[in-house]
């Protein structure tokens, strides 16, 4: 590709590169272009020398630690909520801005949780951090947003059907290795998920909260209303794991202030910034993962006039949960640093 030579760049790091988010990360700083003047790769003690290749050439990857940040702009973080509560403050005392995608930080009244199709304007309120969304509320945000604008959504009722990577490469090996033993006939081993999950659905992601609910299914509610500026709207989230590898799906019922005819949520998500539509029941079309895996948009099929809710639509939407629910959603951030001149080293 050519490139501008004038163009400014910028040193990131990624602190949880060898993960099942940040391989992906790394593949979409490349594939964007996004202008890296050096790309820093951490994770844990045990990846020291392990190399992954960058624009042709091979990164060493090298230990996280307080003081991994010197000259750093720009921060991606991908290795769990507990490494990030430990090392971000490090990050941000050093100059740069870091782009959080576990869920430590998204509730923090002070640090924005973004989708650049949906409030790219509250990553100027950053304090040094900036939260990317739990990557089903991502997924479902972007496709109901260009509706929500259009008439407001009160309420959503919603089952989510996620892939095992949701839980990392850990989760991809589990399910790989069950399937493994069961054609084989080996007793199957059970550790990242509370049940067995080849063959299998898990109605249970994360822990249980007082409510009935799971924290997962807590996070669609609270981060829909941070991301949206709306304390009056009610999201209702089961959320299972399904035997798949990547790509979250979920059917979604959504209930606007206003009627709105299928007609109209049609042309709208025909428009939607980083929305394919597939909808064509006649020639069994409608998103899945095998189709969706990959593809940067989210996915949306199955519309229709819902039949038991006043001004209600039922709909059916996949999205790649490693890229729009996570690394692509954070490089779409840290563009939106550049573009905005946020960053310390367009000031200095
Ligand atoms: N997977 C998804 O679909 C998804 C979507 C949205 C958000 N997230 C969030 O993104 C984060 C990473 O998820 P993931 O799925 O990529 O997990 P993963 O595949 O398990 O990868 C975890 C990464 O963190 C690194 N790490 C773990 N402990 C560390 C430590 N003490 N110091 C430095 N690095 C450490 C690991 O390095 P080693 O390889 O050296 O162990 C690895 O690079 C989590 O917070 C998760 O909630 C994930």
């Amino acid at each position: 590709m050519k490139r501008n030579n004038d163009r400014k760049e910028y040193n990131v790091a990624i602190a949880g590169a060898t993960g099942a988010v940040g391989i992906k990360m790394i593949d979409v700083l490349e594939k964007r272009d996004f202008p890296v003047k050096n790309l820093k790769l951490l994770a844990s003690a045990s990846s020291i020398g392990k190399k992954i290749a960058y624009r042709g050439k091979e990164i060493f990857v090298e230990k996280l630690t307080k003081d991994s940040f010197k000259e750093v702009d720009i921060a991606l973080f991908s290795a769990g909520a507990s490494v990030s509560r430990e090392f971000i403050p490090s990050a941000v005392s050093s100059g740069c801005i870091a782009i959080d995608n576990s869920s430590a930080y998204r509730n923090d009244e002070n640090v924005p949780l973004v989708i650049p199709e949906i409030n790219p304007e509250d990553v100027r309120l950053h304090k040094g951090i900036i939260s990317n969304p739990n990557c089903t509320t991502a997924i479902m945000l972007t496709v109901l947003n260009s509706v929500y604008r259009y008439s407001r959504i009160r309420k959503i009722v919603v089952a989510s059907y996620q892939s095992v990577s949701g839980a990392g490469q850990k989760g991809i090996s589990e399910l790989e290795e069950q399937i493994e033993s069961i054609s084989s006939g080996n007793e199957i081993k059970i550790s990242k998920f509370p049940h067995q999950i080849a063959y299998n659905v898990i109605p249970h992601i994360d822990v249980f909260t007082e409510n009935g609910y799971t924290k997962e299914e807590m996070k669609m509610l609270y981060e829909t209303r941070k991301i949206l500026h709306d304390e009056k709207i009610s999201v209702s989230a089961t959320c299972v794991r399904v035997p798949v590898k990547s790509v979250h799906s979920m059917a979604v019922t959504f209930i606007t202030e206003k009627n709105i005819t299928v007609k109209k949520v049609l042309e709208l998500l025909s428009d939607s910034e980083g929305v394919t539509l597939m909808n064509d029941p006649s020639k069994n079309a409608y998103p899945m993962p095998v189709t969706t895996e990959g593809k940067y948009n989210c996915f949306a099929g199955r519309i229709r006039k819902d039949i038991a809710f006043k001004n209600a639509v039922s709909m059916w939407i996949s999205g790649d949960q490693l890229l729009k629910g996570a690394a692509l959603n954070a490089v779409q951030i840290a563009e939106l640093l550049v573009k905005n001149k946020i960053l310390k080293r367009d000031h200095g």
